[in-house]
């Protein structure tokens, strides 16, 4: 939530700075702003709208030169979305930039009213940009530690101090900030994607630090100023990674990625049958004497933790629950040593997720955690982590970092069905072959792209839409689902589909689209007893199944039929499908499709 970039050095900050935030506007789109220092002055444009905006109003300014600016990229909590709101925000000697939200801002609004203090947004912000500046006695780094001792909440901020001119302070406590330095100059961002074109080496700031950033260095510091040598880490990622590479869309590039990513996720790990994590540093032991997992996430991830209790269950007979993260870290739940939490993240920076994984540890539960981005905070705070290969994920629907996270479901079901000898050799052998072979369907998923698109148009202008699924089929009809209303706005539902008729059959009405999921065959009689139950009063059905539909013709109206796999690993095939079908329609329909409204990508904040 919320995108922040800074720079100091040789080259014109203004250019880096817009860029920069055109790298992070998926982390929020209702307005941008950038502040940039020429040694004497600090000049500031920023508007409501995308970067693009920004990008005019900047070239249409005279005047905004200097080698040292911070911009902002703004996903509003607390404010409208106006230009006055807009970051930075200016008190006294203090321009700020700031990602997360200060909760305690209320009381310091009427605490910094009697030091002569008036706000003139509505922001969080600039109530922290006044106390930092009603602490400040030219020692930033004074003002800003006390500052920490009083705000309550979560920040990354990036603040200038007029009188300390190419110079950027930063402080981190939640919210994540990166952080470089290169012959060009100091860099830091909330997301590495935003430095690609400049680095591939970063270090993560850790929590409670502050780093210092001149034109010639950039040094980290504890709270207490002390010198503290940063740990560095490298993206092999190249700067097209993070493009979109002909094609029309982040999200439509990201489905095609697909592929790549399986194959970066799984097959380093599968080794003569077996699951191998030596690379991953991942000890047998963790998995060793477990009775009961947990598996917690937000979002699609959480749609991932369905597949993998599917998985767990039928593989090893251990209880698995599936928790959404924002309700079990308020829920005191029941964990020992012999528990198993898996924390599941494309970011690795959800707030909901982080306080869970927290949770966990102090309970004593064993943690692992399946992460895309590198170094993110609850890859650092797990006992181990199960990194996904699927390079950065711009879209802010998931499309790649949710068939890469039921990847890794399915490789650590397997290290755990072996660790606990619940697999012959020959099992775990023919299971391997069938992963394989399922993520090998992808490919021919996506040459059926066209033809989906023809019956995505067919749905374009439907007000509604139901998903459903039986058994592993109905955490894939979650996740399609998922993907079709939050991107098109269709109000979309997904059902366990003996679960319709007990209320809300009532729903369906002559053409509203049901997607039914069919890649169970035990329980394919009983979906298609569903599906014929919304037929029969008057759902226009589109089966999306691997199974031979030939018993059923009649039924549905459309059939997206993909390739055959075995009923474990359904999960590749369809998800791309049904990716495919959200982002034809939301083409048709004319909306943003990589910056759906009020959404962000990385959920920072509660
Ligand atoms: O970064 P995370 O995987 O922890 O994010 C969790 C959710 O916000 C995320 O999965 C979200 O639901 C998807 N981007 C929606 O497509």
């Amino acid at each position: 939530m919320c995108g922040i970039i800074g720079f100091t050095g040789k080259l014109q900050a203004a250019d880096i700075l817009v860029n920069g935030l055109e790298q992070l506007e998926y982390r929020g789109y209702d307005s941008a702003g950038i502040a940039v220092n020429d040694g004497t002055t600090t000049r500031i444009v920023k508007t409501t709208g995308k970067v693009s905006k920004l990008r005019e109003k900047v070239a249409a300014t005279k005047g905004i030169e200097g080698t040292c600016g911070i911009g902002h990229t703004r996903w509003a909590t607390h404010g409208g979305v106006t230009d006055v709101n807009a970051h930075p925000h200016v008190a006294g000697k203090v321009t700020l930039i700031h990602n997360g939200i200060i909760e305690n801002y209320k009381e310091l609004t009427v605490a910094l009213k009697e030091k002569g203090y008036t706000a003139i947004s509505e922001t969080d912000t600039e109530v922290a940009a006044m106390l930092i500046d009603s602490l400040y006695n030219g020692d930033p780094f004074a003002a800003l530690r006390e500052a920490d001792k009083i705000l309550e909440g979560a920040y990354g901020f990036c603040v200038m101090f007029e009188d300390h001119p190419g110079e950027i302070y930063c402080m981190r406590n939640a919210s994540p900030l990166v952080a470089s330095y290169t012959e060009d100059g100091a860099f830091i961002a909330s997301d590495m994607v935003a430095l690609l074109k400049y680095t591939k080496d970063y270090f993560v700031v850790p929590e409670e630090h502050i780093v210092v950033m001149t034109k010639d260095d950039i040094t980290l510091y504890t709270m207490d100023e002390k010198v503290e040598e940063p740990k560095m880490l490298h993206v092999d990622w190249d700067t097209t990674a993070a493009q979109k590479g002909g094609y029309d869309y982040f999200m439509q590039k990201e489905i095609y990625d697909q592929p790549e990513a399986l194959h970066n996720t799984v097959l380093p790990r599968i080794h003569n049958g077996h699951a191998d994590f030596s690379a991953d540093n991942i000890s047998d032991d963790i998995f060793k004497g477990i009775n009961r997992v947990v598996i917690t996430a937000c979002g699609t991830a959480w749609h991932s933790g369905l597949i993998g209790r599917h998985l767990i269950e039928s593989m090893l007979r251990i209880p698995v629950t599936v928790e959404l993260s924002s309700e079990f870290r308020y829920m005191n739940p029941i964990l020992d040593e012999n528990t198993l939490v898996i924390v599941v993240t494309q970011s690795g920076e959800t707030a909901d997720s982080l306080a869970a994984l927290r949770l966990a540890n102090e309970r004593g539960a064993k943690t692992i955690s399946i992460v895309n981005v590198k170094g993110s905070s609850i890859a650092r705070e797990s006992d181990y982590v199960l990194y996904t290969h699927a390079g950065p994920e711009i879209a802010v629907a998931s499309t790649k970092a949710f068939s890469v996270q039921c990847a890794g479901m399915y490789l650590i079901a397997l290290k755990l069905a072996e660790v606990n000898h619940k697999m012959t050799e020959e099992e775990m052998a023919d299971f391997c072959k069938k992963f394989e072979a399922a993520i090998d369907t992808v490919p021919a998923v996506l040459k059926m792209d066209d033809y989906i698109k023809t019956i995505s148009e067919k749905i374009k202008d439907t007000f509604s839409a139901f998903y459903l699924g039986r058994s592993l089929d109905y955490g894939i009809a979650c996740e399609g689902c998922l993907k079709l209303k939050e991107i098109s706005y269709v109000n979309a539902e997904a059902y366990s589909a003996g679960e319709l008729k007990h209320g809300t059959i009532s729903l369906i009405t002559e053409g509203v689209p049901v997607i039914a999921v069919a890649t169970q065959e035990n329980v394919l009689p009983k979906l298609m007893a569903n599906v014929e139950e919304v037929k029969a009063r008057g759902a226009h059905v589109i089966m999306v199944t691997d199974k031979d539909m030939s018993n059923y013709e009649g039924i549905y109206d459309d059939l997206i039929q993909v390739p055959n796999v075995d009923d474990l690993f359904g999960t590749f095939g369809v998800t791309v499908a049904l990716q495919l079908l959200a982002y034809h329609v939301t083409v048709f329909r004319g909306y943003d499709v990589d910056q759906p409204r009020n959404l962000a990508k990385s959920v920072t904040v509660e």
